[in-house]
């Protein structure tokens, strides 16, 4: 199994790259389910999750085709309406072909999602909202088998907030007969990338990005172009790194208002930053402060960035409460960190973290896609070597990350 090593100790410096995002990809690519005409996706990052959908969709009878980060998928005629267990397991973003199969083929056969590293994470609001629409749908033998000869309209009100759900029941309300309001739908911005890709292949949907989302159906959808947005999580993860390490880095192709939050507290623990139109740079030149830090739904803390400023907190000055509200598990790198001598106390859903001078290297283990970025902080300012095993939860999500830190200066390299 691959491993990561880091020699930490180097301030970042330079300019990179940021890629697409993944979470805005991942529905933009089941989207091209919703239409006989060709789709064509730009920006898409290179990631392991991608691929999976890339299959999935494949298997459904979509032809595929482009290259680097450009992808055309055209599903003229869908020839199996099934996401297999052996693909959902691996990736629950799956559960997002669900409401285009239904609402374009009137049928779909999706394996439920078990719980995951994170925590439960149930399906249940986006099996209530297609209910809402007119679809039957049963649970058998571990799979979703829903039916709907022709979705309708409904006024669909989450008790929670959703992303995925959201995303799935705007995608169903595109092909659906009549108007579709979602309440208490969820505001990040992928949601807003997803509506405009959709609105440019003729859906009619109002106020994504507020927490009212109105979709009036419309018989069917066409072709269209849309470029990914950029990833603001792997934006948040270098900026973190860059804070952390005490450096100078350079963002491109991003943008400081998907990011609010996350620049405050980066603010709050000491870094400058400025940005305009794509690009952000960021300068720390004194020890950080300690932030802290409570997960919610967008606009507030997004939970995708909770681990990296755990690990920032680890050797900041002073004590800082890190509070995750979203997810029932997302502690788990802890654990790990406190192998790296961190001070870390955790009371129910929060962790109270005192900075110490340095962590140490050592050898840990990834638990999450998340999680293994706090690590991969962790490393870059531990004293010593830090061994990072199970990476593949790290490729799910960060396109080229050692390359990236390394064009950044950081002592990165990945075993076979
Ligand atoms: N929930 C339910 N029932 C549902 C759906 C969600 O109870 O039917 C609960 C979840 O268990 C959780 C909360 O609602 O406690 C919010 O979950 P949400 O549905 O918003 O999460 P998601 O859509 O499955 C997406 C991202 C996650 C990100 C969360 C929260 C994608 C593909 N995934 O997941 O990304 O953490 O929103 O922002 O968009 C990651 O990239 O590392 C990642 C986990």
């Amino acid at each position: 199994m691959q491993k990561l090593i880091i020699q930490g100790g180097v301030p970042l410096h330079g300019e990179i790259s940021i890629s697409g995002a993944k979470n805005a990809a991942l529905p933009l690519l089941c989207a091209a389910l919703l239409t006989g005409e060709s789709l064509k996706i730009n920006n898409v990052p290179a990631l392991h999750d991608i691929t999976t959908m890339l299959s999935l969709l494949k298997q459904m009878g979509t032809d595929i085709s482009g290259s680097n980060n450009e992808v055309v998928l055209s599903a003229a005629t869908l020839s199996q309406l099934i996401a297999p267990y052996e693909m959902v397991k691996t990736m629950r973003a799956a559960i997002l072909v669900l409401g285009p199969l239904l609402a374009r083929a009137g049928e779909a056969e999706i394996s439920l999602p078990g719980g995951c590293a994170i925590g439960m994470r149930p399906v249940d609001l986006h099996i209530k909202g297609l209910q809402a629409m007119g679809a039957e749908i049963h649970i058998r033998h571990g799979y979703i088998h829903a039916v709907a000869k022709k979705l309708h309209g409904a006024r669909i009100v989450f008790d929670i907030v959703t992303v995925t759900g959201t995303e799935n029941l705007m995608m169903a309300a595109t092909l659906a007969e009549g108007t579709t309001i979602l309440e208490n739908a969820a505001r990040e911005p992928e949601i807003i990338d997803l509506a405009n890709c959709l609105k440019a292949m003729g859906a009619k949907i109002q106020g994504a990005g507020t927490d009212i989302i109105t979709i009036e159906g419309v018989p069917s959808l066409h072709g269209a172009e849309h470029t990914v947005m950029p990833d603001r999580i792997e934006t948040g993860t270098f900026l973190v790194a860059a804070t952390a390490t005490g450096g100078e880095i350079h963002l491109k192709n991003t943008d400081a208002h998907l990011l609010d939050a996350v620049l405050d507290k980066l603010t709050e623990a000491g870094a400058r930053i400025d940005s305009n139109g794509n690009w952000i740079n960021l300068k720390m030149n004194t020890k950080p402060k300690s932030v802290n830090v409570r997960t919610a739904p967008y606009p507030a803390f997004p939970t995708d960035m909770q681990a990296q400023f755990m690990s920032l907190n680890c050797i900041a000055d002073g004590t800082a409460i890190i509070t995750e509200t979203i997810f029932e598990n997302r502690l788990m790198h802890v654990q790990e960190l406190k192998r790296m001598n961190a001070s870390i106390e955790v009371e129910g859903n929060a962790a109270i973290v005192t900075g110490i001078a340095h962590l140490d290297g050592a050898n840990v283990m990834a638990t999450d896609l998340r999680a293994s970025a706090s690590l991969v902080i962790a490393g870059l300012i531990a004293q010593g070597e830090t061994v990072i095993d199970r990476i593949y939860h790290l490729d799910r999500g960060y396109e080229n990350i050692e390359g990236k830190l390394s064009a950044l200066g950081a002592q990165i390299r990945r075993t076979q």
